[in-house]
Formats: C-alpha cells, structure tokens, sequence
C-alpha cells in the first residue's frame, strides 16, 4: 500500500491494439474500469491496424466519460493521467496518446507515460475497496503471455523488472489465434477454443516442442505443425475437424501450456524466488490457470493470477502504473510520443 497519506486520483488510458480502455483508480483502489471492444475486426479473421485507429477514434470521449461518471468524480478531481506509450500498434497508440496530452494540458495536470507490458503485470496489485487481496512480494517472477507478447519477468519492485525470456517468433495469443482460424474459428480464437477444450480429451492428439534457449519460447513452428497435422488428417478424413473439434482445441491448448510451464520452471529454479504470476490476455486461459494452481502446490510456489478483468487489455492496469510511477516523481511532459516496439 502507498506510504503517503494523500491520495491521488489517475485516469487509466489504453489504447495499444483493438480495446479502447478507461479506469479510475484512487492509489491502488479500483474506481471504475471501462473497455470498448472492437468487434469490426472478427470478420476479417484478426485487427486491422487502419479499423482499430478509427474505433479508438470513436470511443475514447464516450469511454472516458463513463468511467469519470461509474467512479463518481468529475475530471477537475484527477491528480494525473497515464495513458499506453507502447508497445502496439502506433496508429491506435497515437490516438490514446493525443487524447490524453490534450486533456492533461487542458487540466494542467501531470502526463504520466506507461509501458503496456509493465501494465499487465502491476495488475496484480489492483485493489477493490470491498476485497483485499494479497499481492506477490518481491523479486516474483512473471509470465506474461499476450496477443503481442510471451515474456518471463523477474519483478524486483514496482517499477524495476528484468526481462529473462521471450518469444524469438510469435507469441502464444497468436499460437491460439492462428490455430483457431485454421478450424475455421472467429477472432480472436483464443477464448473459444478454451470453451471448446472443456469438452475435449487433451491426451488425443500430440505436438511436438521447439527447441529454443534457456528461458526463450518459439510458436511459429507449432503453428506450422498444426497445418501440416490438419492437412494430413483432412487427407484421410474430410470431416476430421468437425469430428474432433473438442479433442483438437484439448490437445492443442494443453501443449501450449505444458510448453509454457517448461520454461517457467526452470526461469523459477535458476532465481530461485517462491512467488509466481502469470499475466496478459492468455492468462484468461483456464487451463493455464489450473496448470498454476497445481504445479504451485508441487512446487511450494505462491501463485498469483490476476482477476478475470484485469488478463485482457484494460486501461486498470495503466492507472496503477500510473500510480507507482506518480508516486517517484516519474512524469512525462507534453513532447512524449507513442513507441510501438517499447522495450522496458
Ligand atoms: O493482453 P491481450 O488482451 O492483448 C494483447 O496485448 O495482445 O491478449 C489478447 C490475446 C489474444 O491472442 C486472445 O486470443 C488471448 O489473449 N486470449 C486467450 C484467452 N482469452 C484471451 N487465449 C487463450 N485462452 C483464453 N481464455
Ligand atoms: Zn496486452
């Protein structure tokens, strides 16, 4: 919790790929947190970087206006704004970026500057006035697995983190996506074929691992691997995707996670830390959410997995950031600019 008696009111704003996002928070405690979806992108089978720019366009006043009004304050209340600097798409970034200098000019208040990724992973520490929940103690170690991005973070403060591994190719969102559109699924794929796995037999069909560096991951040779396997049995049966949905998305998913636990433990063992997370969209992921629970209990670990809301793109997670770097002075100004592959 702060260490200041004062609090500060942050406006939350994200805006990095297909979700138009508002939050308020009050130090560490949730005020309101509102997302636009985009759902113009389904049939186009993944985000269309031009679409997702305008849709920002349309719903940032309408977003923010209602998370001022679902949190009760007025915008004179605000102590500062936070908005997404990168990584994501620049077009989408720009347009949370002018949104908030604009407005934090108009109220001559601080402009806070936030990295998605570093986001995703302080939302482990947002607080609901109702419900305290414990939070992981430091250094803790993060998988964070998104549509963008598949990283092990060592966590040595709030704001200090070290990237120890990550996707050299795709990220695991994308193995779920690009999966899921080869079975004909809706973008993004991901939650479906979790729903659809729930009905499957996981140890029907089996993948085979890539063969990376310590800590790092690679997913565009399993996305190939399940073309090939999709087209060799198709060969032999042409209903075989429809016969086998549930045991295919069961079998698929289930070695994404298991690969994804490999390197996770190894990343724990070499730094020996007993506090373990997991973060971004795909930590939406009940099998993966199970995979956390029962190897934490096997390993002695303390696991943390964020709330449901908080997984996926939600500007809660900039507002906390926001939070932590307000309190260490550290503020931007009105030249900053959007970054599109920011690094932490
Ligand atoms: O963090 P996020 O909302 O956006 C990025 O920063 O990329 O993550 C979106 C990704 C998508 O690839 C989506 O398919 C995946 O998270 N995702 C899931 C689930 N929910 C979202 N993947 C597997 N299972 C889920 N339940
Ligand atoms: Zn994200």
């Amino acid at each position: 919790m702060s260490v200041t008696n004062k609090y500060s009111i942050i406006l939350g704003i994200e805006s990095s790929c297909d979700d138009t996002s508002a939050a308020i928070i009050k130090n560490e405690e949730i005020l309101s947190n509102v997302i636009a979806s985009q759902d113009v992108h389904t049939k186009y089978g993944g985000v269309v970087p031009e679409l997702a720019s305008r849709a920002h366009q349309q719903n940032i006043v309408p977003v923010v206006d209602t998370a001022l009004k679902q949190a009760g304050i007025t915008k004179n209340e605000l102590t500062a704004i936070a908005y997404t600097q990168g990584p994501g798409l620049l077009g989408s970034l720009l347009v949370g970026t002018s949104f908030a200098k604009s407005m934090a000019m108009g109220l001559n208040i601080p402009l806070i500057d936030v990295n998605h990724m570093q986001g995703h992973i302080l939302a482990h520490f947002i607080q609901k006035k109702e419900d305290h929940k414990p939070t992981p103690n430091f250094p803790f170690i993060c998988l964070t697995v998104s549509g963008g991005h598949t990283q092990i973070v060592l966590v040595k403060a709030h704001l200090s983190m070290e990237l120890i591994g990550e996707t050299i190719d795709d990220a695991a969102g994308e193995a779920f996506d690009k999966a899921a559109k080869l079975l004909g699924l809706p973008y993004p794929g991901g939650p479906l074929v979790d729903k659809l796995s729930k009905a499957g037999d996981a140890a029907k069909f089996t993948f085979t691992f890539p063969k990376v560096g310590e800590f790092n991951y690679s997913f565009s040779g399993l996305k190939t691997q399940f073309l090939y396997f999709l087209q060799k049995e198709e060969k032999l049966n042409d209903k075989f995707i429809q016969q086998n949905l549930n045991d295919i998305c069961a079998s698929y998913q289930e070695h994404i996670v298991n690969y994804l636990f490999i390197k996770l433990k190894k990343a724990v063992t070499h730094y020996k830390v007993k506090d373990v997370a997991i973060a971004g969209g795909v930590s939406a992921n009940s099998c993966l959410r199970k995979k956390l629970a029962k190897t934490g209990k096997q390993e002695g670990w303390n696991t943390f997995i964020p709330e449901f809301e908080y997984c996926t793109d939600n500007a809660a997670m900039i507002a906390i950031t926001g939070f932590y770097k307000l309190e260490k002075g550290d503020v931007s100004n009105q030249s900053t600019t959007p970054s599109a592959r920011m690094k932490f």
